[in-house]
């Protein structure tokens, strides 16, 4: 035992002066210095308050872009609780995602906490697995018209159909509605079947359309349920096994029935058909699916990881910009008057991508509200981070194997050093001239970049063109700021409360 760690240490001697490291610049020193159980604390105090994300930025504001700190939830070593490093910093994330991704896996964390639900999909899987999954998806979101705008319109008619007509009198929650939407446009394109969770909202009178207490489908509702088991679980880390959500096991239960009875039809349906296709069929992600494997565990597993992926997102996308967007009277004139060029028509597919200041608003509020605004991996084997070592912060870093790197991607698309002394303000202008690489990460990098990104925008922008077509004006009738409503994805936490008018007066 004492030969082996003394082997190991004059190993990583050797490794830090082969490439230079230096120790951390700056440590964020934790009140319980062993365990750093005091972060669990002060977490879920933070989350309750809705202020994660201001101590994250915050922190890399005063110990600069990377820093240590003993705050994972992880299982501890046999010296405590494990070393956590948070950067900002674009080099280091790079690193970490790209030029040394080999290095790093998912946390235990995520496995225990996601596998109930997602399986060994691919946002749970690593090395081969993860290439196995990544290869199988891949063609199914090459076509570039993935988004199926005539779906999308159907389901914007009833999106739409459910704002009161009047002058604006009317409060309307779009929080709630894009939730909606996104839930029946992810499940059409998934299932080739929507669950219609807007039209059960109007079938039930369009009532509460300031409170999400009118009936979902049992879907809808099972998927929240499940994800809110997810969240509780991360949160929980290492102690997740006190817990026992009776809940969250029969919401689980539930959707992966639910998701069967799709595989299974879908594989009934490529039987009966082979190989043979007229072309023109609607495009269905299971139908593409099961084209490239009959295994109806790994098709499950895969439906799920992609409807968890895709529906959030964008419905926490589109809720953020709204919210901003009813308190900036200027940025809405400025895209009535671009979308003025449509001249009234549905936006095809060359006119989404031809909306250019539509573009900057989505990219700038991904920017200052990045819908997935932290993550981390834990280095598989000792490793180096290129910056933040040295009383200067720039040389490179060791890392040991099993700590954990966080970056914040909160706090690095709020570096005044990158984006200037403006970087908290929205301002799509800004995106005239700028061409960020490893500086703007909303959908992740290197070989795990989100393969749904091109889905995503399309789907955000034929939204909010629609909106814009179809109301004058929008109002906020929150009057406080945006506040973090931080799960799995990060919305304004008090919804998106406006008014909405027709004409312009
Ligand atoms: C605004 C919308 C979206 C944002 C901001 C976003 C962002 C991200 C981010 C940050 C990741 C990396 C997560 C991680 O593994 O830790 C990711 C991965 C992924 N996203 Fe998205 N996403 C969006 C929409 C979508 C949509 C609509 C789909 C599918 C329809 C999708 C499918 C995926 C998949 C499958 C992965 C896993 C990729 C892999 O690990 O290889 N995403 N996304």
């Amino acid at each position: 035992m004492v030969a082996r760690r003394t082997n190991l240490y004059l190993a990583r001697r050797r490794f830090k002066q082969q490439h230079g490291c230096q120790p951390v610049r700056n440590r964020f020193h934790n009140q319980d210095p062993l365990l750093g159980l005091d972060a669990i604390w002060r977490t879920v105090q933070r989350a309750k308050a809705g202020k994660i994300l201001d101590w994250v930025l915050w922190r890399a504001r005063t110990y600069g872009p990377t820093f240590a700190s003993r705050e994972s939830m992880e299982p501890p070593t046999w010296l405590g609780g494990r070393e956590s490093l948070v950067t900002a910093d674009p080099e280091n994330i790079k690193a970490v995602l790209a030029t040394r991704a080999r290095d790093y896996g998912h946390s235990a964390t995520r496995h225990v906490a996601f596998a109930p639900l997602l399986g060994a999909g691919i946002f749970v899987s690593d090395g081969a697995r993860w290439h196995e999954s990544r290869a199988l998806l891949r063609p199914s979101f090459a076509r570039e018209q993935v988004a199926d705008l005539a779906s999308l319109e159907r389901h914007m008619g009833l999106f739409l159909s459910l704002i009161p007509r009047g002058a604006g009198d009317d409060t309307v929650d779009l929080q709630m509605l894009f939730f909606r939407l996104t839930m029946d446009t992810a499940t059409e394109f998934l299932f080739g079947s929507s669950v219609e969770s807007l039209r059960a909202l109007k079938d039930s009178g369009g009532g509460g359309l300031l409170s999400p207490s009118a009936s979902d489908s049992a879907f809808a509702e099972a998927m929240n349920d499940a994800q809110a088991d997810i969240i509780f679980r991360a949160r929980l880390g290492m102690f997740y096994h006190l817990q026992s959500n009776k809940r969250g096991k029969a919401a689980i239960k539930f959707v992966h029935e639910y998701v069967d009875r799709f595989v299974d039809e879908a594989l009934r349906q490529d039987a009966e058909k082979g190989t043979k296709s007229n072309g023109d069929e609607k495009y269905v992600f299971s139908h593409e699916l099961v084209k490239a494997t009959k295994d109806r565990k790994v098709i499950r597993d895969e439906i799920v990881n992609i409807l968890l992926a895709g529906r959030d997102t964008t419905a926490s996308l589109l809720t953020n910009l709204f919210f901003v967007l009813a308190k900036r009277p200027d940025v809405w004139r400025k895209l009535k008057q671009e979308v003025a060029e449509l001249d009234g028509q549905l936006p095809t597919y060359e006119a989404l991508k031809s909306l250019k200041y539509v573009r900057w608003c989505l990219n700038e509020s991904l920017r200052i509200h990045p819908v997935v605004p932290m993550n981390d991996k834990v280095a598989l084997v000792d490793t180096v981070l290129p910056r933040g070592g040295g009383p200067d912060g720039q040389a490179p870093l060791f890392v040991e194997k099993g700590s954990i790197v966080t970056w914040a991607v909160y706090a690095l698309h709020r570096r005044e050093d990158l984006y200037g002394a403006d970087a908290d303000e929205f301002r799509p202008e800004r995106w005239e001239t700028l061409r960020p690489g490893w500086e703007y990460l909303p959908f992740n990098g290197g070989p795990r970049i989100c393969v749904g990104q091109q889905y995503a925008l399309t789907e955000a922008a034929y939204v909010t063109i629609r909106l814009v077509q179809e109301f004058a004006r929008i109002e906020s009738r929150d009057p406080g700021p945006w506040v973090e409503g931080l799960g799995l994805t990060v919305c304004s936490r008090n919804g998106t409360k406006v008014g909405l008018y027709r004409e312009s007066s």
